[in-house]
């Protein structure tokens, strides 16, 4: 397996990526110093850097590693470096000496999606509809090719707002894929039997912990509720109360209320017919049934309004009738049932999450 896995190097091209050295990361990060520190997710936390040639980068330090893992490690990083696509976060390497492993990506200057939806650039308002819909398409279009076009096809397993990243040009580049299955069970606080994020759980994966392309899509659908309302996936209405972000906005669907889905920071700056395409799809995405669910190439010929008839169709649909229908979320059990799959430790890390995130 090892000659396959080697860095090639093709003609007149620079190589996908290559194996940094500790040492040459150490002096990158100012010694991983606190500084640095872009923020911390379920494998550890993530350092900003600068090489020799002045180039800026993120790192990603594992916090745990097994030594039953490390050959998985090395493999799986080198598939998932080989991957390339416009709207994929591209590897630019990896390190793996004694304990530590680390692997490296360019830094993103506009840092996720989550930081501007509810973080520390919200308040800015930089995400106009024009970029909104243009992040919706990019990442949708990058899903595609994960679960089509990649070898192997990968899954995603963990798409949401954090792991969608902004370059210079508010271009969404898709981070984290393929990542989520190489955490060893038991190695880090926010793994459990799912690895995932609460609230983008689709309801198979969170109960069954089965695993496919249709999981993506309804995280998916989630991310574009989320992109289109500025609100969070399941918002705490008080104290032992939570509502899912779907079972807020079906009924306002359901009503034709598209214009109180809308973000109120785009202060009705928006393009109706492209605000009720992606809410209209996303919550397609979002049903409970995967089998109801479209794939990501149809996704993104809907986003792109490519599909209009489809579109059409899709809103004829029984979910989108006045009388709720069995088999959606019916009010706020789908919360419930779906937290009970969730760990203690999980759901504290979402708590942590949520206090960093409006920080
Ligand atoms: N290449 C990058 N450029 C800029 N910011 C980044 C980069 N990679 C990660 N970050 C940011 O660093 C923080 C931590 O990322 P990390 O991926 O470890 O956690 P997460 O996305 O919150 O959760 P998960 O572990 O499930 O992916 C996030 O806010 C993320 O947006
Ligand atoms: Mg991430």
């Amino acid at each position: 397996m090892g000659s396959t896995l080697t860095c090639r190097k093709e003609k007149g091209k620079k190589p996908s990526w290559r194996i940094f050295s500790l040492k040459e990361l150490h002096a990158a990060t100012n010694n991983f110093n606190y500084d640095n520190k872009l923020g911390e997710g379920g494998f550890g936390s993530v350092y900003w850097g600068q090489l020799w040639d002045g180039s800026q980068i993120a790192v990603k330090r594992l916090k745990v590693w097994s030594t039953k893992a490390d050959m998985e490690f090395s493999v799986e990083v080198e598939i998932l470096g080989r991957v390339r696509h416009k709207n994929l976060l591209s590897l630019r390497g990896y390190c793996a000496e004694g304990q530590e492993r680390l692997i490296v990506y360019d830094y993103m200057p506009n840092l996720s999606l989550l930081s501007h939806l509810h973080g520390q650039h919200s308040a800015e308002c930089l995400l106009d509809w024009e970029r909104r819909m243009n992040i919706a398409i990019g990442s949708a279009e990058g899903i595609a090719y994960l679960h089509q076009h990649a070898v192997p096809h990968i899954i995603h397993r963990d798409i949401k707002a954090s792991n969608v990243l902004l370059d210079s040009d508010f271009n969404a580049q898709v981070a984290d894929f393929g990542f989520a299955k190489l955490i060893p069970d038991g190695a880090t606080h926010v793994t459990t039997r799912v690895k995932g994020t609460l609230g983008y759980l689709a309801p198979e994966y969170a109960m069954l912990g089965k695993a496919s392309e249709s999981c993506d899509v309804y995280s998916f659908g989630i991310l574009l509720l989320e992109l289109a309302s500025g609100k969070k996936p399941i918002e705490k209405l008080n104290a032992t109360t939570k509502r899912t972000i779907t079972d807020w906005a079906l009924p306002l669907v359901r009503q034709k209320k598209f214009n109180e889905v809308a973000d109120p920071k785009l202060n009705g700056k928006y393009v109706e017919e492209e605000l009720k395409r992606v809410v209209v799809v996303a919550l397609v995405c979002t049903q409970n049934q995967p089998e109801k669910r479209p794939n990501m190439p149809e996704v993104v010929d809907l986003l792109k309004g490519d599909s209009k008839e489809k579109l059409s169709d899709l809103e004829n649909e029984q979910i989108f009738r006045e009388e709720p229908v069995a088999g959606y979320q019916d009010g706020l059990s789908g919360v419930e049932d779906r937290s009970d799959c969730i760990s203690e430790e999980k759901d504290s890390k979402e708590e942590l999450k949520e206090v960093a995130g409006s920080g």
